[in-house]
């Protein structure tokens, strides 16, 4: 497959282009200034200039949303609600029965549902070790959590997720898995488990938060064994900005339940004795909506859309090929999850390391710093996977446990993480690796310490308030 991608290089410089900010200049240790790389496309992506082109525009049209008369609030209710028709086209799911409620973000997507879902005592959710914490502890509240566990290589034990399935069959009511991992990039088989989760009876929640902007989605008819029930995701992580995020789901679902909060816009009608709730999206999003954001989001999926998932897929495997290929040559670095640089199918290009005997926390900083280059380090709100892919004993933990208790978090575990988009190049995981090359060899020039509270290292005589100079309100 790799072979067949002579496009990668023309698609990465069309997207080049396409980025806000991909030429900002950031300081650096010495003084000096230089083009910023960023490589921590899963915690947020830059905005796509259309994005930010589309704001510019709305902005002098947006006005109220299912409330006014006048020709802006005509308008923006037009947008927002064509912006509902975009993001359903865009992950094949069927106007008809299904909508997508907007949220803030994957997180009160997630939450949302867990709010309404009929939980009956004594049911499940059946989820993972991998999970994000947004799709693990809103679950913890409202059912009994069970988790399939993970193997050595960071991939999903199928065959415990099948036997707690089979086992817990008629009490799990949902299955909550991750469309992609934000640690590994490991993406279970999400169509599979969904046929399966149908047949003992349950729902499907996928985590869309790191599919979304890399993988066509399908969520598919609702009489298919591999309909996707519901999916949550968020705009912050396809090239649009922060604020705006979705959960989408069977209209029917919706209307028979209670919305989870309640307010203007979600009714039909009020007495002082009596409400009748309008039907959903609008039912379940109370309040004035987001109609910039949205708007923001739509943009984002149609250019993503015009250049066809598949063709950013093929990109962004030959970047974790090629990342992958250099990592595994690079003496004093640990490799988590798939090390194989021909496995590139079923993962995102998201990697994660360690630097042997230097912390996390100094390695992020170092590339940030003497660098110019953005990283992930922590455990990325993946506890639970992190310690495992760690091998962190009883013991270990409780130790950690009692420093975080004191709020000592300088130097617990945790890797180093790099994320593409799809506008990465070669270029970028060649500045790392030289980066890296120069860690191992001592060639860094500032002395780092770190934050007990926040964990994060910072070269001496580093002060916050200095970064004002770079902005200001
Ligand atoms: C897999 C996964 N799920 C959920 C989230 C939460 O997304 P948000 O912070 O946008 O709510 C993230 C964020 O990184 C994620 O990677």
């Amino acid at each position: 497959m790799l072979q067949s991608l002579p496009t990668t290089q023309k698609l990465s410089e069309h997207f080049r282009q396409e980025i806000v900010g991909i030429d900002q200049q950031v300081p650096l240790l010495d003084g000096s200034f230089t083009i910023y790389t960023n490589l921590d496309n899963s915690a947020s992506t830059p905005a796509f200039r259309r994005v930010k082109e589309k704001m510019d525009e709305v902005f002098t049209w947006y006005s109220s949303v299912h409330r006014g008369s006048g020709f802006k609030s005509l308008l923006s209710t037009h947008l927002y609600d064509e912006a509902r028709l975009v993001v359903l086209n865009f992950v094949d799911a069927d106007p008809e029965s299904e909508c997508v409620i907007f949220c803030k973000n994957t997180t009160e997507a997630i939450n949302y549902l867990a709010s309404i879902y009929p939980f009956e005592p004594g049911d499940m959710v059946l989820t993972t070790a991998m999970e994000h914490h947004s799709n693990d502890l809103p679950w913890r509240v409202k059912a009994q959590v069970i988790y399939a566990k993970v193997l050595d290589d960071g991939s999903l034990d199928m065959e415990d997720f099948v036997a707690q399935l089979e086992r817990n069959a008629g009490k799990i009511k949902l299955v909550a898995v991750t469309g992609a991992s934000n640690v590994s990039g490991f993406m279970p088989p999400i169509y599979e488990i969904a046929e399966m989760t149908h047949r003992h009876g349950a729902k499907i929640l996928v985590d869309c938060a790191q599919l979304f902007p890399h993988r066509q989605i399908h969520v598919g008819p609702a009489d298919s064994p591999r309909h996707l029930d519901f999916i949550a995701f968020s705009a912050h992580k396809v090239y649009a900005p922060l604020g705006s995020g979705g959960l989408i789901g069977p209209k029917e679902f919706f209307n028979q339940l209670e919305p989870g909060y309640r307010g203007g816009g979600t009714v039909e009608i009020v007495t002082l004795k009596e409400v009748i709730w309008t039907t959903s999206p609008e039912r379940n999003e109370p309040g004035s909506p987001n109609v910039i954001g949205a708007v923001a989001l739509a943009s984002a999926l149609k250019q993503l859309s015009e250049v066809g998932m598949e063709a950013i897929a093929a990109h962004e495997a030959e970047l974790t090929h090629y990342a992958l290929i250099k990592l595994n040559q690079l003496q004093g670095i640990t490799l988590y999850g798939f090390k194989d640089p021909n496995r590139v199918e079923d993962r995102l290009g998201v990697i994660s390391f360690q630097v042997d005997g230097l912390t996390h926390g100094k390695v992020a900083a170092i590339l940030g710093f003497e660098g110019g280059i953005g990283v992930r380090n922590g455990c990325f709100c993946a506890h639970p996977y992190i310690l495992r892919l760690l091998n962190v004993t009883d013991e270990q933990y409780k130790a950690h446990h009692e420093r975080a208790l004191k709020h000592n978090r300088a130097d617990l575990p945790g890797l180093i993480r790099i994320s593409f988009g799809c506008y990465n190049n070669f270029a970028d995981i060649d500045r790392l690796v030289n980066m890296l090359e120069r860690i191992i060899q001592g060639d860094y020039r500032g002395v780092y310490a770190p934050d007990n509270h926040s964990g994060s290292y910072y070269p001496q005589g580093f002060e916050m308030a200095s970064l004002s100079k770079y902005f200001s309100f």
